[in-house]
């Protein structure tokens, strides 16, 4: 028989209409029935949903994602978005973008591996250099899966809750259960560094170990995320927690030109002189990279041209790096 967890779960997601989830959690207690040796129950479980899987793929998703603003004592720690943005909207080293293919993979297909007692890959560690894109992957992520991004800065609660951090904290979780979504803990180096030099060292520990102690036992079907920017003081015990752990860094050449290609298109007149733009954007992020496109893009527009030149392109360039 069935959990009394896996029976609540079945009914909230019949109550949030989130008939992903409703299927996912059918196929818990199928592979629960076979565990158990009712091997007859388990197979008629899997084929009925199978069959409702086949049914719901024929017709378009109906789901009405829930989620408006949080409000009440949620709101001011978690901001809801609905992205519509997508991986293929960055530009990202090959390496890391198939590890987030095999992360949509396999939150997509989380209904057949929990028929055979698997999980998804669901709690992702991204490190690396501001603007590089950490932020984009986890709006990108919730683009593609049809989920809302649900962004918790760690800094802004650790200042604003000090003493209630670690309360707050159990707040999220609670949602992530309630409500599938995309969790982004932005900033968290703010608490998982070790050489965080803030006054209050007590309270950043109490907040690291309760959100440690959160991850691992999270079992929602939520995307958790965290994002950091400093790689190198992050406790290891943190890294273990996570199912993968992702690095960016500054954008290669190639990935330079790239950006500059899909920011500015057909706005760019002429074909820009490429060694030239890669020796000067050395060291710059890809937000920067971005910037300096728009800059340059902004120019002809107030000039009153379509078209920006390469040499508009190679001075807003420079300049991004003087502000360096
Ligand atoms: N890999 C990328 N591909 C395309 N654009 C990027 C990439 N990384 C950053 N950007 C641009 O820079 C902006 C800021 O990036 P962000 O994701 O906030 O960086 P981070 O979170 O790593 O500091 C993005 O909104 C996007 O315009
Ligand atoms: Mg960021």
């Amino acid at each position: 028989m069935a959990t009394a967890q896996q029976l609540k779960a079945l009914i909230a997601s019949y109550a949030d209409g989130d008939r992903a989830r409703f299927l996912s959690v059918a196929a818990q207690i199928s592979a629960h029935a076979a565990k158990s040796g009712n091997q007859k129950l388990a197979d008629e479980l899997l084929k009925l949903v199978d069959s409702a899987r086949r049914s719901a793929e024929a017709e378009p998703d109906r789901r009405v994602l829930p989620i408006a603003q949080p409000t009440g004592e949620l709101s001011g720690l978690v901001s809801a978005s609905f992205p519509k943005a997508t991986l293929d909207d960055m530009i990202l080293a090959a390496e890391t973008r198939s590890r987030l293919d095999r992360v949509l993979r396999e939150y997509r297909q989380a209904d057949l591996l929990a028929g055979h007692g698997l999980s998804p890959r669901r709690k992702l560690l991204l490190l690396g250099p501001p603007g590089c894109g950490k932020t984009m992957t986890a709006t990108a992520l919730a683009g593609e899966l049809h989920l809302p991004l649900l962004t918790v800065q760690f800094h802004t609660m650790i200042t604003k809750y000090l003493g209630e951090s670690a309360a707050k904290l159990r707040l999220i979780f609670d949602m992530m259960h309630e409500r599938r979504g995309v969790f982004l803990f932005d900033e968290f180096d703010a608490i998982a560094s070790q050489r965080y030099g803030g006054q209050d060292v007590g309270e950043i520990r109490r907040v690291l170990n309760a959100f440690l102690v959160f991850i691992e036992s999270d079992n929602s079907q939520s995307l958790l995320i965290a994002a950091s920017n400093l790689a190198p003081t992050i406790d290891a015990a943190v890294f273990r927690r996570f199912d993968d752990v992702l690095m960016y860094d500054m954008p290669a050449d190639s990935m330079v030109r790239d950006l500059i290609v899909r920011r500015l298109g057909s706005f760019l007149s002429e074909r820009p002189n490429w060694t030239r733009i890669g020796e000067l954007a050395t060291g710059l992020s890809h937000a920067e990279i971005v910037q300096a496109c728009d800059d340059a893009a902004k120019e002809a527009v107030l000039d009153g041209r379509s078209r920006t030149t390469a040499s508009e392109l190679h001075k807003a360039i420079e300049r991004r790096r003087r502000l360096n």
